[in-house]
């Protein structure tokens, strides 16, 4: 494992991270609407949200080589995923799937948003492999487990050939990927530790996690959290009100689905669990539980590599123009193509 578990929080004088100013403006601003948009009686005001949130359709033409559709996994939940397709496939070999879930805190954003859109379409590029995003239903309308249950569909989905028709011939199911940012991350931890302790897969094998920056947390304050108390997009009193809007109605943060590996967290870790790799920000106040979380993985024997990014706040990755967002992804890549099964059989 790289990086030094205490390497990361920054000093009190060096508290404000360096942003370009286009960032930092879709930064305020963002915030300004989210912040509006979060009632004191713990929902949210989706008609405020709808002004800023800019959707793009699924596209089948290639757009630099990549065609994006929607699928329906089920409409009775209204829960659907957009396929991101490299139309060349990787030059003769099978593409590894990774099904995606977008950061939002559990409360905002979605599939089609055109940030997200952007992301998926350079990773699926990139990477290469096909991206499945899920358009998992939001808090505070439904609660855990809810992200965790499409989740899961969306694997049974695709074991059961959902994605077959659009994507079959190039894709290679037995190279399954999870990745997500931020509570896309919890979920993906989540997902996997599913996918490991439900037998029954036809032709899905989870070949390994991929989780940047996943938003985890606990009633006990943690040193970096103190320290970066009103960072950009995770300041503690949004973060506290995500975690209430999410959680099971009366239940503390120190819940297995936010503290994992806590206090509450009694269940062994499954042993299919899958390697992962855990991508850490110098000024994200998540950074200290997330440094646990990798300790936790390593302390129950999981392969587990943590990827700093000294200089990087939370969500880095989905502003364009920020230097370490390029650098991710060409990791993802190369995680996530040296733990494929193509890879292996050709060494
Ligand atoms: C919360 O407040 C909004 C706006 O004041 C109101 O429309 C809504 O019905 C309230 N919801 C609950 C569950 O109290
Ligand atoms: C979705 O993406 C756009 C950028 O294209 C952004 O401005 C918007 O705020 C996003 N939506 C939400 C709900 O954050």
């Amino acid at each position: 494992m790289a990086g030094n578990p205490s390497s990361g929080t920054p000093t009190a004088k060096a508290l404000k991270p360096k942003l370009p100013w286009k960032t930092r403006i879709f930064i305020t601003l963002l915030s300004a609407f989210t912040d509006a948009s979060r009632r004191s009686n713990g929902t949210i005001n989706r008609r405020l949200i709808s002004f800023i949130d800019f959707r793009a359709a699924a596209n089948p033409t290639p757009v630099r080589g990549i065609r994006t559709i929607d699928v329906i996994v089920d409409p009775s939940r209204n829960l659907w995923i957009r396929l991101f397709v490299p139309s060349d496939g990787a030059g003769g070999r099978n593409l590894p799937i990774v099904v995606f879930f977008h950061g939002g805190g559990f409360a905002f954003l979605t599939a089609d948003n055109q940030t997200y859109d952007i992301v998926c379409r350079r990773l699926a590029r990139k990477i290469p492999a096909i991206i499945v995003s899920v358009n998992y239903r939001l808090s505070p309308e439904t609660r855990f487990p809810a992200p965790y249950d499409d989740g899961f569909d969306t694997l049974r989905f695709i074991d059961s050939g959902g994605i077959d028709a659009v994507a079959g011939h190039l894709a290679d199911p037995s190279s399954c990927f999870l990745a997500g940012d931020s509570a896309g991350a919890n979920i993906a931890h989540h997902v996997g530790r599913r996918w490991a302790g439900n037998g029954g897969w036809k032709k899905v094998k989870l070949s390994g996690l991929v989780l940047i920056q996943p938003f985890f947390g606990g009633e006990e304050r943690t040193k970096s959290e103190i320290a970066l108390a009103g960072a950009p997009l995770v300041s503690t009193d949004r973060t506290d009100w995500l975690w209430r809007a999410f959680l099971p109605e009366g239940a503390d943060r120190d819940h297995e689905a936010s503290n994992v590996f806590g206090p509450k967290d009694f269940g062994e870790l499954e042993k299919g669990f899958p390697p992962a790799i855990v991508v850490i920000g110098g000024y994200d106040p998540l950074q200290d539980r997330q440094r646990r979380y990798g300790e936790g993985l390593m302390a129950r024997g999981k392969e587990v590599r943590i990827l700093e990014f000294p200089e990087s706040i939370h969500a880095f990755y989905i502003f364009p123009g920020m230097a370490d967002g390029v650098k991710l992804v060409e990791e993802m890549g190369k995680f996530i193509w040296s733990h494929s099964k193509q890879d292996k059989e050709a060494e």
